[in-house]
């Protein structure tokens, strides 16, 4: 089964919480718990994680290399500050999906420019909670697997 790690940045752990008229009231928790509904669905093996720590993503996404067949990874504020994310992400030859609940090109010039972009196959943004369930679509999708509607390319 392939494996999926799904990384959450800094904050991410106050969802729920955190400037609601923003992010929304979907906790964390809740995230993880639909992410794993269908993954099982798609065939994908989860690994759900959140760190407030730099350094912890960066060794996070290392451990991914040879383990993992794809990253889902909402870096939250380090999206826009790391340069050690994106030289992580450099070292990881799987699938890098970027994810943000907000759509960060709607919100203030500093939020426009994103690291994880320039190592990223794709990025999904403004749909909220539900940006992780494209996510793991595109994934089993870009795997192979079942993952909805075909596009034009399978058909
Ligand atoms: C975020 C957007 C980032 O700009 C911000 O720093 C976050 C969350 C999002 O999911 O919309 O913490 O990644």
């Amino acid at each position: 089964m392939p494996l999926v790690f799904v990384l959450g940045g800094p904050n991410l752990n106050l969802l729920g919480q955190r400037e609601p008229e923003t992010y929304g009231r979907t906790t964390l928790a809740d995230i993880e718990r639909r992410c794993r509904e269908v993954a099982a669905r798609l065939g994908l093996g989860l690994d759900f994680r959140q760190t407030n720590c730099e350094g912890e993503l960066v060794s996070w996404i290392q451990e991914a290399r040879g383990r993992a067949q794809a990253l889902v990874l909402n870096a939250a504020a380090y999206t826009h500050t790391s340069i050690a994310v994106l030289d992580a992400l450099r070292a990881f030859d799987g699938m890098v999906v970027e994810v943000h609940l907000s759509n960060i090109f709607r919100r203030e010039p500093f939020r426009h420019h994103s690291y994880v972009s320039l190592a990223a196959d794709g990025v999904i943004c403004g749909f909220g909670p539900y940006g992780y369930e494209l996510a793991l679509y595109a994934v089993a999708h870009r795997l192979g697997g079942d993952a909805g509607p075909q596009t034009a390319d399978q058909r």
